[in-house]
């Protein structure tokens, strides 16, 4: 038996009220499928659990990305510093908007873009710095704010992954002018199909964003400025809402599970083998990301043994090919690069049995332990 990477029964407990859902707005008289009462009241319970301005629901975490650059008015011509290391959206985003994503090389441990670079690679035609929180932990924001009030330029935080993260007391997405969510199946409050959401501090931005979302809609087929279509489902938001008072017992099984391989796996760091730091402090749990010298080993070691793992991002984004025309010759990202060989994700979603943690854990120290005695 396998341990699968994601969960094939996420929405087990949850699948007669999604199917309920379903049929309830598929029946109900005003046909309502996209941005009604259901997405206006999941926007205010996120809103008020987050302590934020506005939440603007949308079809995507990238698409909150692009929503959001757009409204700060980010164009041709302007740079946005973005990390060398982490998904496709974060540059994808800036260059659909004909700006140019600048990559900052990342922390060696930690693997979220480093304050330094980031400073580093501002210049007279930043206009924006786009940290993200990167696996299992939340970027510097203290140290990124401060960067971008003394350069004068926005910060837009992608907590993607990061939904249910607290730093210093404030949570993900509330750092910067405005933050993301993605609801994508995987991420922390996943959910069984495409959304996404915009937070903000700002209500002016909020307002930006929720006319963006509707091809820049101000009132019914009145369109003041280009948009995109980024509505958000009624069904997937009255199924949101229904998960919402679950997610807390969620991230705290995630956070659990996490700190036992932690606490299992800190003593590997001299055999090849580096888990996150420890503590719960800026802490997100997306996935449980380790960083191994022979990765690859470690990846077939944990398969033959029944353990699903995944490599994320195999390649830094400036060697991507679709990014190279943003990599000046002769830059390179040497933290990015090495973070791309040795990063290994193992399972640490909430549907784990403890007997499967135990297992996983016990594998990955094995295979630390084999190492030591055949070097
Ligand atoms: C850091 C980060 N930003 C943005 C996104 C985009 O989210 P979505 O898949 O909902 O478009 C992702 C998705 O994987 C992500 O990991």
């Amino acid at each position: 038996m396998t341990i699968p990477f994601f969960p094939p029964d996420l929405f087990e407990d949850d699948r007669q009220v999604l199917l309920d859902l379903v049929h309830a707005i598929g029946t109900a008289p005003e046909q309502r499928f996209l941005l009604g009462e259901h997405t206006a009241r999941f926007e205010e319970a996120l809103r008020a659990s987050l302590g934020a301005a506005d939440v603007v629901a949308c079809s995507s975490g990238t698409s909150a990305l692009t929503l959001v650059l757009h409204a700060l008015g980010i164009g041709p011509g302007d740079e946005v510093v973005v990390p060398a290391y982490g998904c496709a959206p974060l540059a994808n985003t800036v260059a659909g908007l004909r700006a140019t994503p600048v990559f900052a090389d990342i922390d060696p441990w930690t693997m979220v873009a480093d304050p330094d670079e980031v400073e580093r690679a501002i210049s007279d035609r930043t206009r924006a710095v786009m940290p993200a929180h990167m696996f299992s932990v939340m970027a510097d924001m203290p140290r990124m704010r401060e960067i971008a009030r003394r350069h004068g330029v926005r910060l837009v935080e992608d907590s993607a992954v990061a939904q249910g993260g607290v730093l210093d007391g404030r949570p993900a997405g509330t750092w910067g002018e405005a933050g993301v969510f993605s609801f994508v199946q995987v991420k922390t409050f996943g959910t069984a199909g495409e959304g996404g959401a915009v937070v903000t501090m700002d209500p002016e931005l909020g307002r930006a964003v929720r006319s963006l979302r509707n091809h820049g809609q101000s009132e019914r087929f009145v369109y003041p400025r280009t948009g995109y279509n980024s509505r958000f489902d009624e069904v997937l938001a009255a199924f949101q809402l229904h998960r919402l008072p679950g997610l807390p017992a969620r991230l705290e099984r995630r956070a659990r599970i996490a700190d036992y391989y932690t606490e299992r796996f800190t003593p590997l760091r001299e055999r090849g083998v580096l888990p996150p730091p420890p503590g719960r402090n800026g802490r997100c749990y997306y996935v449980y990301s380790l960083l191994a010298e022979e990765r690859d080993e470690l990846k077939r070691y944990l398969a033959d043994r029944g353990v699903e793992s995944h490599v994320y991002y195999p390649l830094p984004l400036p060697r991507q090919s679709a990014f190279t025309r943003f990599a000046p010759a002769g830059r390179g990202w040497p933290h990015a690069e090495s973070a791309a060989r040795r990063q290994l994700a193992i399972p640490v979603h909430p549907r784990l049995t403890d007997a499967q943690v135990e297992h996983i854990a016990d594998t990955v120290c094995a295979y630390a332990h084999s190492k030591e005695r055949n070097s």
